[in-house]
C-alpha cells in the first residue's frame, strides 16, 4: 500500500464521500443512500448512488464504482497517489513520507527511465553509423529533415538479437531491468533477446520528457509493420499521447489528433506544433481527459480509410464527454496527413484545418454520403437517419442548427425535419427508460459483471463467492479460521479470488477490511465490481449459517468440476454428502 493506513483513515474521515461527490454531482437523499446523475456517463435519470455508511459510490448505469479516492481519480483524472494528495490538500492535511516498499518501487522506476533514455541514445547512435545508411535513407526518403529526426530522437535498432542487450549490460543494467522496460523478449525456453531488431525506432516520451517506451517500424512491407513496447511500470499506453511533450506548449489553443507516428512527425515538421497521436490504439477516456487539461479544442485528423473514419466517430463521443470542442478534418486525395502534406504542402493543410467541420456537420456529411439525395425514396431514408443522429445531440440549440442544415441538404422545410427529430427524441427517451428499468429488475442482467473482461465462467459459484465477500466486508469476524474451510483456490472467478486473498491477508495482519484497503490496489474495473457487490447490502439473518451455505455451494461446484475430491472419496459421494449437509438450509 502506498500510504500509511492510519493516514488514509484520517484522510477518508475528513473527506466524507457525500461531501466530495457533492462538489461534482447534485445529490438527493432517498432512504439510506444519495442519488444523482452519474458524472461518468450521460444519463437523464439518476442511476448513480452514494452510500454514506459504506463510503462507496456505484452507478447502475455504467458500472463505475469505488471509494472516495477512486471517485477523485476518475473525476479529476488523477493517479492514485495524486488523488490522495488532492484529498489531503482538500482537508488541509500533510502527506506523510512513503514507506520502504514505495521508495523501492520508485527507485526501480527511476532505473527504468534511465535505461530507456540510454536505449534511445543507443538507437540514435546506431542510426547514424555509416553502415546503417539504409535506415537513415528510410527516414530521409520519407521527407524528414535531419533536424526533425533529432527533435523526435529517431533511431535504429540493428538487426541483432543482442546488440542492445550487450550495450545496456555494459552500462550496468540487469536483464531483469531490460525485461521490465520491455526492451527484451523471452523465448519459451527462457532465452532473452532484443525485442526490437532491424527496425527504425520512435521513442515515446512522456509529458515530463522521460523516454518511457518505443515504437519500431520495419523498413519494408513485412509484418508487423509497427512493434510497440508492452505495458511496463513506466509505460501505460492508454495514459500517454505521442508527442505530448512537444505539443503541450503550443500557443494554438488546440491539438490535432492523428493516428500515426509519421503523421505527427510530418505535421510538426510542417509547423503544426500541436499534433499528437493516440499510440495506435483507439483513443481512450484517459487520453481525452489529458487533452482537455491542455486545450479546449481538438481537430481529429485520422486516416481517410473506413477504419480511420469509424475510429473518428468513436473518438468524437469520447472527446465530447470531456467538454472539448471537436472538429473533424477530412483529407481529400490522400490516405493520411503525412501523405497529404508531402503532396500538397503545409499551407494546403492549414486550409484544411480552417475548413474542418464541427463534428455534427461531419456526421451529417457521413450520413448524406450514403444516400443519393436526388432520389425521393433515398431522401426520406436520409431524413430518418439524420433525425436519429440529431436526436443524440445534447444541446437543443445545437440540435436546431443542425436540423436546419439537414433540412437544407434534403431540400425539405425545417418544420418537417423538426417533426422527425422530435419523434426520434421520444423513441430515445422511451428506450432509455425501458433499458433502465430492465437493468434494475433483471437478476439475469446483474449475474455477470458489467465489465465483460471479468465475466464469470461459473455464475453459480461466483454468486456464492460474491456473497462470501459481502459478508466479510460486513462482519470481519467471519474471516477467522475461514482460510481452512474455504481455500482461495476454490474461488472460480480470478478477480473475486484476488479480493478474497487480500481480505484474508488484511485480517491476518490485524488490518481493517473495508473499501479503503482496496483503493489504488484494485484496477478500476475490479474496483467497480467490488462496489457493485458491496452496494447490494446484507439481508438480515444468521450470518455464520449463511457463510456455511455459501462455502458449501462453492465446494459443491468444485467437486462438480473435479477441482476437489475428498481424500480418496468418490466425487459423486462427496457431492451427495455436501448436498445432504445443505438440505434443510435455504437454497442459495
Ligand atoms: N500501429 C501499430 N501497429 C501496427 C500498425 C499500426 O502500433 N501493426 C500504430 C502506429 O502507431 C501507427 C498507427 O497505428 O503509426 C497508424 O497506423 P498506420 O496508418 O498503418 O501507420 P502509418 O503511420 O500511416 O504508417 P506508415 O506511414 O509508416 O506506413
Ligand atoms: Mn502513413
Amino acid at each position: 500500500m502506498a500510504f500509511d493506513r492510519v493516514f488514509l483513515d484520517e484522510l477518508s474521515a475528513r473527506n466524507d464521500i457525500v461531501d466530495v461527490v457533492s462538489q461534482y454531482v447534485q445529490l438527493k437523499k432517498s432512504g439510506a443512500n444519495y442519488f444523482g446523475l452519474c458524472p461518468f456517463h450521460n444519463e437523464k435519470t439518476p442511476s448513480f448512488s452514494v452510500s454514506p455508511d459504506k463510503q462507496i459510490f456505484h452507478c447502475f448505469g455504467c458500472g463505475a464504482g469505488g471509494g472516495v479516492i477512486t471517485f477523485t481519480m476518475k473525476a479529476e483524472g488523477l493517479e492514485f497517489p495524486d488523488a490522495v494528495r488532492y484529498l489531503a490538500a482538500r482537508a488541509g492535511m500533510q502527506v506523510p513520507e512513503q514507506g520502504e516498499a514505495d521508495r523501492k518501487a520508485a527507485r526501480h522506476r527511476e532505473r527504468l527511465y534511465a535505461l530507456c533514455k540510454d536505449a534511445a541514445r543507443f538507437y540514435y547512435d546506431t542510426l547514424w553509423k555509416p553502415e546503417n545508411r539504409v535506415a537513415q535513407q528510410y527516414f530521409l526518403g520519407r521527407g524528414l529533415h535531419r533536424r526533425t529526426m533529432n527533435r523526435f530522437g529517431l533511431g535504429y535498432a540493428p538487426d541483432s538479437f543482442h546488440a542492445l542487450l550487450d550495450a545496456m549490460t555494459a552500462k550496468g543494467y540487469t536483464r531483469d531491468e531490460m525485461l521490465d522496460a520491455g526492451l527484451l523478449s523471452r523465448s519459451e525456453k527462457g532465452h532473452v533477446y532484443d525485442r526490437f531488431r532491424g527496425r527504425v525506432m520512435f521513442p515515446i516520451i512522456d509529458v515530463r520528457g522521460n523516454v518511457i517506451a518505443f515504437g519500431g517500424r520495419v523498413l519494408d512491407d513485412s509484418k508487423p509493420k509497427y512493434l510497440n513496447s508492452p505495458e511496463t511500470p513506466i509505460f501505460h499506453k492508454s495514459r500517454n499521447l505521442f508527442a505530448l511533450n512537444l505539443s503541450k506548449t503550443t500557443k494554438s489553443g488546440y491539438f490535432i489528433l492523428a493516428e500515426g507516428y509519421m503523421d505527427v512527425i510530418a505535421l510538426h515538421q510542417a509547423g503544426f506544433d500541436c499534433a499528437v497521436a493516440s499510440l495506435g490504439t483507439s483513443l481512450t477516456e484517459e487520453q481525452a481527459r489529458i487533452i482537455a487539461r491542455h486545450v479546449g479544442r481538438i481537430v481529429i485528423s485520422y486516416d481517410a480509410d473506413g477504419a480511420g473514419q469509424s475510429a473518428a466517430q468513436r473518438a468524437i463521443d469520447i472527446l465530447k464527454k470531456c467538454d472539448l470542442q471537436v472538429k473533424v478534418l477530412r483529407i481529400p486525395g490522400a490516405k493520411d496527413p503525412d501523405e497529404f502534406i508531402k503532396a500538397k504542402g503545409a499551407d494546403a493543410f492549414r486550409a484544411l484545418i480552417e475548413r474542418s467541420e464541427d463534428h455534427n456537420a461531419y456526421r451529417l456529411e457521413q450520413i448524406a454520403a450514403k444516400y443519393d439525395l436526388e432520389d425521393d425514396e433515398a431522401r426520406v431514408q436520409f431524413l430518418r437517419d439524420a433525425a436519429r443522429m440529431l436526436a443524440g445531440i445534447e444541446s437543443s440549440i445545437e440540435r436546431e442548427v443542425y436540423a436546419g442544415r439537414a433540412a437544407k441538404m434534403a431540400g425539405v422545410t425545417a418544420e418537417a425535419m423538426n417533426v422527425e427529430v422530435r419523434r426520434e427524441l421520444n423513441i430515445r427517451k422511451k428506450k432509455q427508460k425501458a433499458a433502465e428499468r430492465r437493468e434494475i429488475r433483471s437478476p439475469v442482467g446483474m449475474a455477470q459483471p458489467k465489465d465483460r473482461t471479468l465475466a464469470y465462467a461459473d455464475v453459480k459459484s461466483a454468486k456464492a463467492e460474491e456473497n462470501v465477500l459481502r459478508l466479510l466486508f460486513y462482519d470481519q469476524k467471519l474471516a477467522v479460521g475461514l482460510e481452512k474451510e474455504l481455500p482461495p483456490a476454490w474461488f472460480s472467478a480470478p478477480v473475486l479470488r484476488k479480493i478474497y486473498e487480500r481480505v484474508l491477508a488484511l485480517d491476518r495482519e490485524g488490518q481493517m477490511v473495508d473499501i479503503l484497503s482496496f483503493e489504488g490496489w484494485l484496477e478500476a474495473n475490479e474496483m467497480s465490481l467490488l462496489s457493485a457487490i458491496l452496494d447490494q447490502g446484507i439481508p438480515p439473518g444468521e450470518h455464520r449459517q449463511e457463510m456455511q451455505e455459501y462455502i458449501n455451494t462453492i465446494r459443491m461446484q468444485r467437486v462438480r468440476d473435479g477441482t476437489i475430491t475428498e481424500a480418496g472419496e468418490d466425487p459423486l459421494l462427496t457431492f451427495g454428502r455436501i448436498k445432504k449437509q445443505n438440505a434443510g438450509g435455504q437454497t442459495i
